[in-house]
């Protein structure tokens, strides 16, 4: 299908609307100026915002599909709307951690910025009622979140990721900390990295200030929220190919 026509809205998040397409396989994605933290307690509208983590993701996106990961990014389309192969999303957010930092320094009382070993893979069930716990892949298994199938490819692709996403920020001077994937499954029950890759959703420190280039300037109010997230999409957008 040529033309792609964008239909009713079918979904409202914190950070983007989904719509219907003409195609049924595609919908559209549309980033939102808003900033929410801390389960949507703390909220702000900043005008820009949208544009450049739709900008910022697709660049992401476009990186990784020269890498051979299996994504639902088709194709940006204008300032702030992206095309993709319509997903059921998995009900859970897969973090993987390169430093300590953020929730789990409060939950194991483990100090901040230490490097860790090898990247660390959690599972959080996404349920914003219950402010999306964390779990082991047994849960996610006896509660029919994903299979023992998919945990593997998820774990797989997420660990894929990080390797190539750090290489990607090293290159532009930027330490990837930690960051945040979702999955889901297309019509045909295959299995896609899917959602964001913004700097609402991973943690980058400037490798020479350790300054924060990320929604954690949001959350801790540290100011020039939407500066950092410029300076994330000059570097990137600028960086040799
Ligand atoms: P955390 O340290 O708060 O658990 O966050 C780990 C990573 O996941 C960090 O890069 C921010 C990202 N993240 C999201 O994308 N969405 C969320 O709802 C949360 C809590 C974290
Ligand atoms: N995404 C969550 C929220 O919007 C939490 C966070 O990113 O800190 O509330």
């Amino acid at each position: 299908m040529s033309v792609i026509i964008k239909g009713e809205q079918i979904y409202e998040g914190k950070a983007k609307r989904l719509f219907n397409t003409n195609d049924p396989d595609r919908t559209i994605i549309e980033y939102k100026d808003s900033f929410t933290a801390f389960n949507g307690e703390k909220r702000a509208e900043m005008s820009g915002k949208g544009r450049l983590n739709n900008l910022i993701s697709s660049e992401i996106f476009e990186y990784l599909s020269d890498k051979g990961v299996p994504h639902h990014f088709i194709e940006r389309i204008d300032e702030l709307c992206q095309l993709a192969v319509k997903v059921r999303i998995l009900p859970l957010e897969v973090v993987v951690r390169n430093i300590t930092t953020g929730s789990i320094c409060k939950r194991l009382g483990v100090g901040e910025g230490i490097r860790l070993q090898q990247p660390l893979v959690e599972l959080y069930f996404k349920d914003d009622d219950l402010g999306d716990p964390i779990v082991t892949e047994d849960h996610a298994i006896l509660f029919g979140w994903a299979s023992q199938e998919d945990l593997w490819a998820i774990k797989s692709v997420a660990v894929r990721v990080n390797d190539l996403l750090t290489a990607l920020f090293n290159g532009i001077s930027v330490v990837l900390v930690d960051f945040k994937l979702e999955f889901g499954k297309d019509m045909s029950g295959k299995l896609l990295l899917a959602d964001e890759i913004s700097p609402d959703t991973c943690r980058f420190w400037d490798v020479s200030t350790g300054d924060r280039l990320d929604k954690d300037r949001f959350r801790k109010d540290l100011g020039n929220v939407l500066g950092a997230y410029e300076e994330i999409w000059k570097r990137l957008s600028g960086r040799a190919k």
